[in-house]
């Protein structure tokens, strides 16, 4: 069994509520109901939180257990939660979405694909469209300098979180 099956079988709720410094974030996005990816969501704290904000989701997955998790969630709330179940490398998601969120991600992805997926995934934004990423500090480095080259704006850089905004 893969590692988050197995962490996610024995806590349905292993990460707890969504961080304060997240939803403060969320919180500061300027659209209503917009279209929101969320990049290795897990058991889909994040995605609740933004689909109780009204906003539609699309939450990508590897690990089918914390899917589920979400989806049963989802589904007694009645939220638009779209459920991918697949590798996020290998994902190409619709064109102008209004932000991507990364919540703990990028520290699972192999340090040579972290930029090339990150601008990828830029690319998928629409402009003034937000980006949010939270991980470990070791990680922000290259994802502050590919960002900073492609000259997006920077709403936060603190704390193991990069808020930024895509240039029109
Ligand atoms: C540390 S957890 C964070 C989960 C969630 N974002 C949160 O903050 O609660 C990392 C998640 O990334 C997922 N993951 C890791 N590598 C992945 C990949 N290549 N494609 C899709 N999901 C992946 C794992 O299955 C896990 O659910």
């Amino acid at each position: 069994m893969k590692k988050y099956d197995k962490i996610y079988q024995k806590d349905p709720d292993y990460f707890g509520h969504t961080s304060k410094q997240f939803t403060t974030t969320i919180n500061a996005f300027d659209f209503k109901e917009g279209l929101v990816l969320d990049i290795g969501a897990g058991q889909g704290r994040d995605a609740l939180y933004l689909a109780a904000k009204g906003h539609k989701v699309i939450a990508v997955d590897s690990c089918a257990t914390g899917l589920e998790q979400l989806r049963e969630r989802a589904e007694e709330k009645n939220f638009p939660i779209e459920i991918v179940h697949r590798d996020a490398l290998g994902y190409t998601p619709p064109k102008d979405l209004d932000a991507i969120v990364l919540d703990q991600f990028f520290h699972e992805v192999p340090n040579n694909a972290k930029v090339p997926f990150l601008k990828r995934m830029m690319a998928h934004l629409r402009p003034d469209g937000y980006l949010l990423i939270a991980d470990e500090k070791s990680v922000l480095p290259m994802l502050r300098s590919a960002l900073k080259e492609a000259k997006w704006d920077f709403i936060r850089d603190k704390n193991g979180v990069l808020f930024a905004l895509k240039p029109v």
